[in-house]
């Protein structure tokens, strides 16, 4: 494979990224500062560090969505999760991102957990396990801090009368051609994956549907998930939705460091798994690649490199919890002031401290959990 090189799907993420060629290629648009100021503004002087810190990069139609909030027409967020295993802090960045909308714009969040589409899309995995880590899974998000008034679920398997009205329309709107395109998918592959797309947009119409006038919908995800929300976009004028806003963010890059093969002996050890107990965040954190030199005179000397060290990404999309904190570490590490051994201590204390509380909130999460998912379609249409 060729250095620049690099495949982004739903189903795929392969090579070095260059994702401003990938918004290119997309056809997405810049998140400019001037959008930004605008979120800040309309945020009442606030900014999420996902936001400002380059995370969040490329979005569709977001300047529309911010101009209908401020006339007065509020947007929902709608994100998801392919529950497979197991979550790790990574996977949390979307539902920060609407969590925090959700409370500085006071808006609805709908989250789906597609527990049919991975078992179609992944051969290894059972019915059983993918419920179970479906419910896992949303305990962890609802432990982000979601508003139980203002929040539903759409967990696929059990919500299916809910959505199903929605997605027999949904479904006679996309040619198979089309999914073959998008997704690339092997002539060998089930017929629930190539039905499964039709769900994952059903969320993005299911207020408008149910309330029966527009509700404009916003998507913070990963930009590998922008070709299903593509088809919903073609889709929604002729059914009659507004075509949904998205927010994406970049991929962010494991433990082990950019050449290292994923195979199933070493995945475990490429990212912080929630569930994973403290010696075990100790030891994966302890050995994970930085941007560090071989010895220390040479890093006091010269410096170490944050842009392609894995605990320097922890520190950005999660862990510094300040700006300053940021800006800190980020300095120290770039001038040869911080060591990596000190760094990662130091990041191991942060972590410890939110899984514990992550442990907390996890808890109280299960008394709801149960109650936001909906099952019963707003209509018999
Ligand atoms: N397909 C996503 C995954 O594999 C899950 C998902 C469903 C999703 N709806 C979404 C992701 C909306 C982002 C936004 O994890």
């Amino acid at each position: 494979m060729a250095d620049e090189e690099f495949v982004v799907t739903p189903y795929e993420v392969r090579g070095h990224i260059d994702y401003d060629r990938l918004r290119e290629m997309f056809g997405t648009q810049e998140l400019t500062p001037e959008l930004l100021a605008r979120i800040h503004h309309l945020a009442g002087g606030e900014l999420h560090p996902l936001l400002t810190r380059g995370i969040y990069y490329s979005h569709r139609d977001l300047a529309a969505t911010l101009d209908g909030f401020a006339n007065g027409r509020p947007f929902f967020v709608y994100s998801g999760r392919g529950p497979s295993g197991p979550l790790h802090t990574s996977h949390l960045l979307q539902f920060d991102l609407c969590q925090w909308f959700q409370r500085k714009f006071g808006v609805r969040m709908t989250i789906q957990i597609t527990d049919d589409e991975k078992f179609w899309s992944r051969g290894g995995l059972s019915r059983e396990e993918t419920v179970r880590w479906g419910l896992e899974n949303l305990y962890d998000i609802l432990a982000v801090g979601f508003d139980p008034k203002r929040t539903q679920v759409f967990f696929d398997s059990r919500s299916i009368a809910a959505l199903y009205p929605l997605a027999i329309r949904v479904a006679r709107k996309i040619p198979y051609s089309t999914v073959k395109a998008v997704f690339g998918l092997e002539p060998s592959a089930n017929i629930g994956w190539i039905f499964y797309t039709a769900l994952q947009t059903v969320p993005a119409f299911w207020p408008s549907w149910a309330e029966g006038h527009d509700v404009p919908c916003l998507i913070p995800c990963g930009i590998d998930q922008d070709p299903h929300f593509r088809m919903t976009r073609d889709i929604a004028e002729g059914l009659g939705y507004p075509k949904p806003a998205l927010l994406h963010s970049k991929m962010v890059p494991g433990l082990l460091g950019p050449d290292v093969v994923m195979s199933t002996t070493n995945a475990a050890d490429n990212a912080l798994f929630l569930n994973d107990p403290p010696t075990v965040v100790e030891k994966k954190i302890r050995q994970a690649f930085t941007g560090g030199r071989t010895t220390v005179e040479e890093q006091r000397r010269l410096g170490a490199v944050p842009e392609i060290c894995s605990v320097w990404a922890q520190w950005r999309t999660r862990f510094a919890e300040s700006d300053a904190k940021f800006e800190q570490v980020t300095r120290d590490c770039r001038s040869g002031a911080l060591l990596c051994g000190d760094c990662k201590g130091e990041l191991i204390e942060r972590v410890h401290r939110f899984y514990a509380a992550h442990a907390v909130a996890r808890e109280k999460a299960k008394d709801w959990a149960e109650s936001a998912i909906v099952t019963a379609a707003p209509k018999a249409l």
